[in-house]
């Protein structure tokens, strides 16, 4: 089933840079809806669990100590065809390799901080969204 629903969370980097702002502009202006927002943090235990897909990789620990060293902002976003349009609008995970007017390419340092997450499929918007929200967080 197609959602038009996707997850996003700015990441501790882009939080710490204080580019919040900034993003939800270009989230907004590029016609995504908010309908679920939270300012928070992941434990390094919480962070393992949203990231256990990646736990084979060599870049997880990594990954899970990035992700639980600061705050970061979680979002639900809504748009036509939205893990398709979020993912064109954040560009490539490294930003080497993003495009211009993309997410990454202004605010990501490198491979592994790279400002924004944005689901990869529809299945997992809707877990990496509840994850965060409950139905009481989001509209
Ligand atoms: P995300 O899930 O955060 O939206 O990023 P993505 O789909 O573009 O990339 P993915 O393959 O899902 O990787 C998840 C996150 O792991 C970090 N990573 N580091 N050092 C590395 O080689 C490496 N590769 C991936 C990045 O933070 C990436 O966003
Ligand atoms: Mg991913």
């Amino acid at each position: 089933m197609k959602t038009n629903r996707t997850f996003t969370m700015i990441k501790p980097d882009a939080v710490a840079a204080g580019h919040i702002g900034a993003i939800l502009d270009m989230i907004t202006k590029s016609g995504f809806k908010i309908v679920a927002l939270k300012y928070t943090a992941l434990s390094a235990e919480k962070a393992g669990q949203f990231y256990e897909v990646h736990k084979e990789r060599p870049f997880y620990q990594g990954l899970v100590d990035f992700m639980s060293s600061g705050p970061i902002v979680a979002a639900i976003l809504e748009k036509d065809d939205a893990i398709a349009e979020f993912r064109k609008l954040i560009g490539a995970t490294n930003p080497a390799d993003a495009a211009e007017g993309t997410i990454r390419k202004k605010y990501a340092k490198s491979i592994g901080e790279n400002a924004v997450h944005g689901s990869d499929s529809d299945e997992n918007a809707e877990i990496e969204g509840n994850f965060f929200f409950s139905a009481f967080e989001r509209f």
